[in-house]
């Protein structure tokens, strides 16, 4: 077959890169059990909590409903496009002209504005759910703080401060224990994204705004920060832990404590107060009040470091006090040219803050 206008073979390729395109983003949807797990992978096809439940049944009527316009519309278009090819002979004749068809055009108005009617209300529904969530008695509340490049969590009613990682309760059917979260920036514009819990929601400065996430089943979820901040935003990951509600709650008995009393790594522990550590950390319990950086009061409970870009090992811990630099460029922890010995000594002190 002969095509003789180059812009329909022009069309015709966007049509079929388009129509892969599409192919491939509703294919991810159902052929990525194969290599995706509940823990590790993020995938919005595989939500394990709502909203991202709901978000994603309503992607998918969309998907499909876009998929079915699509068929049609290529399926006519290619069907003309062979049907009414050029052939010899033609060049005499115009073809049919066709004005003024009032079936047509109210075919083609009516029908395309129902299509998007139905799409603003599944869409509407879907977001008033979400947004009119009303926080029951015993919800989690909990504040997060986007700074450059890391996560400020505080959970204000139950006095902890943490970092990077939020812990949150299972829901269990019956015994529904949502997370409510506030978000808030330090500085400049973040957005926190766990793709199998929720949708992303910027945290902006001198704002609040408000999410909320109920996970169902204990497990650990991969999320980062969705709006670029700086030269660490593609590092600046988050983890939530979700836990079952026992666990949850001796997980936050542990972190309202203040650090315990180092009885091994004083010289450590020297050196951290004398150094200036203690303008930009926090340890509970002691003088150190920073609150700049992240809160050290638990920090060998977390199971990363940098952000979650590396577990949190001794040599990790050991590499990060030597220099910040190294693991994150530009982030906003200097070098503080310390000493091997007294680089091993906060290390060890560092330790005992379980
Ligand atoms: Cu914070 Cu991107």
């Amino acid at each position: 077959m002969r095509l003789h206008l180059y812009v329909n073979q022009r069309t015709l390729r966007a049509v079929f890169v388009f129509a892969f395109s599409l192919f491939c983003i509703i294919g991810l949807g159902y052929v990525e059990p194969a290599f995706g797990q509940n823990d590790g992978v993020t995938n919005i096809f595989r939500p394990l909590s709502q909203p991202a439940q709901e978000i994603k049944e309503t992607s998918l009527l969309v998907l499909e409903v876009c998929a079915v316009i699509f068929v049609v519309v290529a399926g006519l278009l290619v069907y003309g496009l062979i049907r009414f090819r050029h052939r010899t002979g033609d060049e005499a004749s115009e073809p049919p002209q066709v004005y003024g068809s009032n079936q047509i055009e109210l075919a083609w108005t009516v029908l395309p504005l129902l299509i998007v009617f139905v799409l603003i209300l599944v869409t509407s529904r879907t977001i008033a759910d979400i947004q009119n969530r009303k926080s029951p008695p015993g919800a989690v509340q909990a504040t997060v703080v986007g700074h450059q490049w890391w996560w400020e969590i505080r959970y204000p009613e139950l006095g902890i401060v943490t970092a990077n990682e939020l812990h949150v309760p299972a829901s269990d059917g019956p015994k529904s224990r949502p997370t409510f979260l506030k978000l808030q920036s330090a500085d400049v514009a973040h957005s926190f994204w766990v793709p199998q819990l929720a949708g992303k929601i910027d945290l902006i400065p001198n704002r609040e705004n408000l999410m909320w996430i109920e996970p169902t089943q204990p497990g650990t979820h991969l999320g980062n920060c969705a709006e670029y901040c700086g030269t660490q935003h593609a590092r600046m990951l988050i983890r939530v832990v979700v836990q079952s509600p026992e666990e949850f709650d001796r997980w936050a008995r542990e972190q309202q404590q203040s650090a315990s009393v180092a009885t091994k790594a004083v010289e450590g522990q020297r050196a951290f107060f004398a150094n200036s550590c203690v303008n930009c950390h926090t340890i509970r319990g002691t003088s150190a009040q920073g609150k700049f950086g992240p809160d050290l009061t638990h920090l060998m409970s977390r199971e990363s470091l940098a952000t979650c870009v590396v577990p949190n090992t001794v040599d990790n811990l050991r590499l990060w006090v030597r220099d910040p630099q190294k693991f994150k460029v530009g982030c906003l922890m200097p070098n503080m040219q310390l000493t091997d010995q007294e680089v091993d000594q906060i290390a060890a002190y560092l330790q005992t803050l379980r």
